[in-house]
């Protein structure tokens, strides 16, 4: 895999008396992707552009696989790293194929191979090459553009991709999408990435570490997203994660890291009467009826099971949301306050019964101030 580590050692970056970037110190490692977050001119932007001297720092050291970066000719270096800048930032006379052809021409490929390089990035960022390549920028929407941005930052194949707020113009619909697609081809290609945002959900979402910078040019805190949310190092990082942390815990946790719990259940064509012993014992006031597949069908309430005769498919009282095991406990916790029951239902890749999910046990993941338990696997 293409990937490098980068390291920034005590680096700060003046201009005049102020300090745009001080004493910055951190690694990336090779492949993750590093999220720079913070308030409007703490330094994102001037950290990024010190990676490919845009920016040159007025002390320290940026390595990259523990190259100095200042002992590397300039436009060698700028090879190696793509760059998706803030504000898209798209050749407007050239066309979309000759926007991602940028660095493979640089680079002296041959006319079929830069084509079908060119092709095959655009399909890779979701855009069909046959209706955009000859388009240009201005006829490609916001959301189109910043496709193209990254398609033309993949196209050397860089180890080290630099993003300045690469989804920051687009809606949240699409933006979204940017992201799942990102993360997609980031897990297929493995690149080492430093991504840009001022958006906190966006930076817990995209990093596998999150650096927090404060106003003034200073780290504040650098920890993957569950550390960042569980342990803010000062209050300025606590603010700035916000006061729904325990929702936006619930967003990197899954189904599969709950507490599952077995539940009453009981088949169809089964006696009622078993079924109704079962939750009395279980003090449960509601069963889940499953198929003879064990799909589950929908819930009971223990009253309707007082009589004899087999249960079926039309005793159901109530249905509850299905989750699955990659079911962030945030969608469970909205599917599961929009049901009646209060309790989603658990099924496997198959569709079939595999325990319950209640409310109370995503009220422990959801209480910042407790260490979560749901992480705990059943
Ligand atoms: N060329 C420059 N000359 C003087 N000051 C600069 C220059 N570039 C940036 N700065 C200052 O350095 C600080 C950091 O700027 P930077 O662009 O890195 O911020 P940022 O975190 O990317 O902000 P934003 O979220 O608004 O993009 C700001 O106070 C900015 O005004
Ligand atoms: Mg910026």
């Amino acid at each position: 895999m293409n990937q490098a580590t980068v390291e920034f050692r005590h680096v700060s970056k003046q201009y005049g008396p102020q300090g745009a970037v001080v004493d910055l110190s951190l690694t990336v490692p090779a492949g993750d992707i590093c999220v720079l977050v913070g308030p409007s001119g703490c330094g994102k932007t001037t950290s990024l552009k010190m990676v490919n001297r845009l920016v040159e720092p007025s002390s320290g050291q940026v390595l990259i696989d523990g190259q100095d970066i200042m002992r590397v000719e300039v436009t060698e270096l700028r090879r190696r790293i793509g760059y998706v800048i803030q504000q898209i930032g798209l050749f407007p006379h050239q066309t979309i194929a000759d926007n991602v052809a940028t660095v493979p021409r640089l680079l002296g490929w041959p006319r079929a191979r830069i084509q079908s390089r060119v092709e095959e990035l655009l399909e890779l960022v979701g855009l069909d090459p046959g209706r955009v390549r000859d388009h240009y920028p201005s006829q490609l929407s916001g959301g189109e553009r910043q496709r193209v941005g990254v398609a033309r930052a993949m196209a050397a194949e860089p180890p080290v991709m630099l993003m300045d707020e690469p989804f920051g113009a687009v809606d949240p619909i699409v933006r979204e999408r940017l992201q799942n697609e990102f993360l997609r081809l980031h897990r297929a290609l493995g690149t080492t990435v430093l991504f840009v945002t001022h958006d906190i959900d966006e930076a817990i979402k995209m990093g596998t570490r999150v650096a927090v910078m404060q106003q003034g040019g200073h780290l504040a805190q650098y920890a993957p997203p569950t550390e960042l949310l569980l342990h803010p190092a000062n209050d300025f990082v606590g603010r700035f994660v916000g006061t729904d942390r325990g929702l936006k815990r619930l967003t990197l946790l899954t189904v599969a890291e709950a507490k599952i719990q077995a539940g009453v259940v009981a088949r169809v064509g089964e006696g009622a009467r078993a079924a109704w012993r079962r939750a009395l014992e279980a003090e449960s006031p509601w069963v889940l009826l499953l198929d003879r597949d064990d799909r589950p069908q929908g819930w009971m309430r223990v009253e309707q099971l007082a009589r004899e005769g087999p249960l079926t498919a039309d005793s159901m009282d109530a249905s509850s949301p299905l989750v699955h095991y990659e079911t962030t406990l945030r969608d469970a916790l909205s599917m599961l306050l929009a049901s009646a029951v209060q309790t989603a239902v658990v099924v496997d890749e198959r569709g079939r019964y595999a325990g319950i999910l209640t409310l109370d046990e995503l009220g422990i993941a959801f209480r910042s101030d407790a260490e979560p338990r749901a992480v705990e696997v059943a």
